[in-house]
């Protein structure tokens, strides 16, 4: 059993029996954010891509202690500012205790605040007791949705806001390839260009047979 808590926008702490994972944990300057940096601690940051609302306070846990697993290129970025990083790229699987995580594509772009290059921005499915959740970080739709779909995934988090990501229709036409047991929606709400309605996302995904949650900022559920 994982329990996966949505901390705001596209961050979330998965937790497990021996290791926690924060993937995406952008808190500070969040207007969503259930907790502040100094609130979380995790064994690993999972960054899938540079965006300043992705990369967020992952320095901040680094210095608490967590491992950066990232791009080669935000892996160094992080060295260079103190953190403890492994450095990987899409496709590889990296291997910790309870599990492990495997990097897949996502269609975006990378880059840091400052324009610096992220390298290629990343999604990732986590194993953790035994259970798969896929995060899509930012991504359009895109058909190899349905190799990810292979790994038979207890949860995919989808970003949903449209704008910068796919919207509710086409994050309903990735469930389609995914075919995961649920669905949780992220990065909405957070600004103006992407407002969504959480509920009717989840409502629509329950009408094709999967089921969902849109939980708040601060709420858990369990895989
Ligand atoms: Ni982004
Ligand atoms: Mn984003």
């Amino acid at each position: 059993m994982a329990r996966v808590t949505f901390l705001g926008h596209a961050a979330v702490l998965i937790s497990g029996q021996q290791t926690t994972i924060a993937i995406d944990p952008f808190l500070s300057g969040n207007p969503q954010a259930a907790a502040s940096a100094d609130e979380i601690t995790a064994d690993l940051v999972v960054v899938t891509h540079a965006h300043g609302d992705h990369f967020g306070d992952t320095l901040a846990l680094a210095q608490k202690g967590a491992l950066v697993v990232s791009t080669y290129e935000i892996a160094v970025y992080a060295e260079k500012h103190g953190a403890k990083a492994f450095a990987m790229n899409i496709g590889g699987r990296y291997d910790f205790s309870g599990g492990w995580l495997k990097f897949y594509p996502a269609w975006h772009s990378s880059s840091f605040p400052d324009g610096s290059y992220g390298g290629m921005p990343m999604g990732v499915v986590v194993e953790l007791d035994g259970k798969k959740i896929y995060h899509a970080g930012d991504t359009a739709y895109f058909s190899d949705m349905a190799l990810i779909g292979k790994e038979g995934l207890d949860l995919a988090i989808l970003p949903i806001g449209d704008t910068f990501t796919m919207g509710p229709d086409d994050a309903l036409a990735a469930l389609q390839l995914l075919k995961p047991k649920r669905v949780l929606p992220i990065h909405y709400n957070t600004f103006p260009p992407i407002v969504q309605d959480g509920d009717a996302f989840v409502e629509r995904a329950a009408a094709l047979g999967f089921a969902g949650e849109a939980l708040k900022p601060g709420e858990s559920l369990e895989v």
